[in-house]
């Protein structure tokens, strides 16, 4: 049978703001949450928590340092200056669908101007004027891992309520300024990962919070960003017409390891937490299981009296999330482990896995592609996935049979579960060209059908090569399929 996918598929790429842009001090731009990290040469890349530790002290350091040396994501991939020849590149490639972000601290530099920073406005409304112009669709995430550092560091980021009015009002200009250019919106990219990494998601720096009351601080940003996000959907109906905002979720399908009722049930919880976050998004209460569980660990979180209204009458219109790999569950504390996307979980024994450790499960797309959408009966779309790997140059060229099988594996079971009746209306891979990992600051963990002439200190021409998978994928978009 010909593996067609649908008519208007949305096939395309994914990428952050601060993972691209570089010029992280130019045209107004004020200093993000990113342009605090740092590549740490010494660190096993495994060990994902000490790459993203931050403190106070650190910040202060680091807000007085100039220089871009030990900081990858201030340089990104000069996207900022080359976005016309990206924007070339992946419309040669055949993409319908760009996800990028808008850089908050571009638009506010501290978050909290009372008017917008035209150049930032300009600048994007430049890329999304010449995507218009190559037929690139634009699916626009407004919150990546990139608020302003003031807000951080003045509130303990999205811990006090009135980020929330910074984020809205940011949000608003950029539906007024960009609604006859873009009709779909994500508002925070993986509102999961806070538990993760709580500075990268939501600037909240440890030491500031109360000791012992780290944990409620999550939940309480967490709560103004999910209140942030049903405001901001409404904002985003009223003011562009015809509109769509998706939420955004790591989407970390969990496994029993054993048959054992214990295994299951361990299982079973870690999925319930982990459809926690869409399900406030697309049902407009938090689940009553979370809520108790919440009360049992003695976390209460301050709801303003509108708070209840707001998350029920604003829910998301489709659902999209990232997968890079299945996760797996067990109560054995012996059981083997492996790192993941910024999670350390149960080996899967029956699993490849990448350089990094994160485990290959093209068929776990497919599980999270049907749970998924009988839990919701919401249109998905897959925002990201990928395989970061090295890439060797061998006369100019990139030769990447791993990186092409991986897609195609993936690409197969999404096939499988739009025929299985699941509503899949695209797919932007992660980092379609090469940029600086979010967890790793690295450049030579590379995910791109496109290579960048950098290394992780940032040496390199920044000449962009197109890999052989760059052929391979632009063939599958020109088919529609993936015979
Ligand atoms: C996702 C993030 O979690 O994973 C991206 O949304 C990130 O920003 C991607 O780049 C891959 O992770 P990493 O650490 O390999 O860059």
């Amino acid at each position: 049978m010909s593996k067609q996918f649908p008519d208007g598929f949305m096939w395309g790429g994914a990428i952050a703001a601060n993972q691209v842009e570089g010029g992280w001090n130019q045209g107004g731009k004020g200093l993000s949450v990113a342009d605090m990290a740092t590549f740490k040469r010494n660190v096993d890349v495994k060990e994902f928590s000490k790459h993203m530790a931050i403190t106070s002290e650190f910040i202060e350091a680091a807000s007085q340092d100039e220089s871009d040396a030990d900081y990858p994501k201030r340089r990104g991939i000069d996207f900022y200056h080359r976005y016309k020849e990206d924007l070339a590149l992946f419309a040669e490639m055949g993409f319908k669908t760009l996800r990028l972000s808008i850089a908050w601290s571009r638009i506010f530099p501290t978050g909290e101007e009372a008017e917008p920073n035209e150049e930032g406005l300009q600048f994007y409304e430049n890329v999304f004027k010449e995507m218009k112009r190559l037929n690139l669709e634009p699916i626009v995430t407004l919150s990546h891992y990139e608020m302003p550092l003031a807000l951080s560091v003045k509130y303990n980021g999205w811990v006090d309520r009135s980020v929330v009015d910074s984020f809205v009002k940011f949000s608003e200009v950029c539906f007024h300024r960009y609604k006859d250019y873009v009709k779909y919106w994500l508002t925070f990219n993986e509102i999961d990962s806070i538990h993760r990494h709580p500075f990268t998601t939501a600037g909240i720096v440890a030491d500031k919070s109360v000791a012992g009351e780290e944990k409620q601080d999550i939940y309480q940003a967490l709560h103004h960003q999910f209140v942030a996000s049903a405001m901001v959907t409404k904002s985003c109906h009223e003011i562009i017409a015809g509109s769509q905002v998706g939420c955004m979720i790591t989407k970390l399908t969990t496994y029993p390891l054993t048959p054992k009722p214990e295994d299951v049930e361990a299982t079973l919880k870690k999925n319930l937490e982990n459809y926690f976050y869409s399900d406030v998004q697309v049902f407009g209460e938090y689940p009553k299981l979370i809520l108790k569980q919440l009360e049992k660990e003695d976390i209460h979180i301050q709801m303003a009296a509108d708070d209840k209204a707001i998350l029920k009458e604003n829910t998301v219109d489709f659902v999209s999330f990232s997968y890079y790999m299945s996760m797996t569950e067990s109560t054995d504390p012996n059981a083997d482990r492996t790192p993941g996307n910024t999670v350390i979980g149960v080996k899967n024994p029956y699993l490849p896995a990448t350089d990094w450790g994160w485990q290959i499960d093209p068929k776990g797309l497919k599980i999270s592609l049907i749970e998924l959408y009988d839990r919701y009966k919401k249109p998905l779309i897959i925002v990201e996935n990928g395989m970061g790997a090295k890439d060797i140059v061998e006369d100019g060229k990139i030769h990447d049979p791993y990186r092409v099988k991986y897609f195609k594996e993936h690409f197969e079971q999404m096939w499988e579960a739009i025929e299985e009746g699941v509503e899949l209306f695209g797919y932007t891979s992660w980092g379609p060209i090469d940029l600086v990992s979010a967890g790793t600051s690295q450049m030579s963990k590379r995910y791109g059908f496109i290579y960048i002439d950098q290394d992780d200190e940032g040496n390199g021409s920044l000449d962009r090569i197109k890999k052989d998978s760059f052929y391979w994928y632009q063939g599958v978009i020109q088919s529609n399929s993936i015979d």
